[in-house]
């Protein structure tokens, strides 16, 4: 089965082909970042009238590197939510355009769940069930996951995401958008120690998250500094971001452990974009091999936002027989 797969939840133009859920065709992505950067931040509007420009060649750039016509695809899955409503309704109506002039199956796809299942790309993927770990810029999330469709939520954070605490530090240091990866860099050569940062760890035993102490923490770190972010000198940045680094891999490490250990297993997923740090991916695993657990993290390009892992998720329903109505909405907050 050939699945046309496409992702507009936020500022990147996703189209994938996969074959049998499991094989990419191809996957291209288009990213925004030029235009959102000088705004610090992703502006919805701009966001989506960008994906009604890009939507069409994207697509059509996923089927010619596919070396398919739409004649050879079976089905079609679509980001429906979480996201930015204008992004996801982009995608979504164009999506369900396409099957109504085709007569398609189509099916709309949770974007936490694609996450999630993006490591069903892997060469090895892992066994269920599993405990899974979404880090994204909207999302910080613990699940059970025992299959497609099955999960239990077993934490998340009661604030900002960490995708959103790096981009808020790498803002408020004047380092650019988004400030993930660009934290990530700069980690590398200064010292995690620095600072001591708080661990927020809440209730002893709760698998809940919250990073807004931790961003004001750094706040009012910068502010004991009398010269604004701009004229540090850049030891004294790369000392600040590493030791915000480590505060938040600290977090996000115990409590994953902690999750596995509760529930008695012994595999671990990271997805959603910041599973593409670096330091992260190196101290989850280091830290589950002491305790015999074992680590999936699918490739840095399969963390961010993509439409491979939509296609993924939409294979899994659509070869059941699971379809959504073409009056399908899109749901900005949508559970999972
Ligand atoms: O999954 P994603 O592409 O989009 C959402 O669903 O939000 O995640 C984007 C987030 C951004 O906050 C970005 O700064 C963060 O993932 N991110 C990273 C890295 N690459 C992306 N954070 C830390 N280290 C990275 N290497
Ligand atoms: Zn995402």
């Amino acid at each position: 089965m050939r699945v046309l797969a496409i992702e507009t939840s936020c500022d990147d133009t996703g189209a994938a082909i996969i074959l049998n859920g499991r094989k990419i065709l191809s996957n291209i992505v288009s990213s925004q970042v030029p235009i959102h950067q000088k705004y610090g931040g992703v502006v919805p509007e701009l966001a989506s009238r960008k994906h009604i420009e890009s939507i069409v060649p994207i697509v059509t750039e996923a089927l010619n590197k596919a070396k398919v016509t739409l004649k050879e695809i079976d089905g079609i899955a679509v980001t429906q939510g979480p996201g930015l409503v204008g992004s996801l309704l982009v995608g979504l109506s164009f999506a369900k355009s396409v099957a109504f002039a085709t007569g398609l199956p189509f099916i709309g796809v949770n974007h936490i769940e694609a996450h999630l299942s993006a490591i069903f790309l892997d060469e090895k993927p892992p066994r269920f069930p599993f405990i899974g770990l979404v880090v994204s810029g909207g999302h910080t999330s613990l699940f059970r996951m025992d299959g497609f469709g099955k999960y239990q939520r077993l934490g998340q954070t009661r604030d900002d995401a960490a995708g959103e605490a790096f981009d808020k530090v790498g803002k408020l240091l004047g380092l650019g958008y988004p400030g993930g990866p660009i934290i990530d860099e700069l980690s590398k050569t200064g010292n995690p120690k620095a600072v001591r940062f708080p661990r927020p760890v809440l209730a002893k035993n709760s698998l809940d998250f919250s990073f807004s102490g931790l961003k004001t923490a750094v706040v009012n770190y910068v502010k004991t500094h009398p010269e604004p972010p701009e004229s540090y000198p850049d030891g004294l940045v790369k000392d600040i971001v590493s030791s915000f680094q480590e505060a938040i891999i600290d977090v996000l490490v115990k409590k994953t452990i902690q999750a596995a250990q509760h529930q008695g297993l012994n595999r671990i997923v990271l997805s959603g974009g910041v599973a593409a740090n670096q330091r992260l991916r190196q101290r989850m695993k280091e830290e589950a091999i002491e305790r015999k657990l074992k680590v999936y993290i699918p490739s840095p390009i399969f963390c961010t936002d993509n439409a491979a892992m939509v296609g993924v998720v939409g294979y899994e329903y659509l070869k059941q027989g699971i379809r959504s109505p073409l009056s399908l909405n899109a749901f900005s907050n949508l559970p999972l």
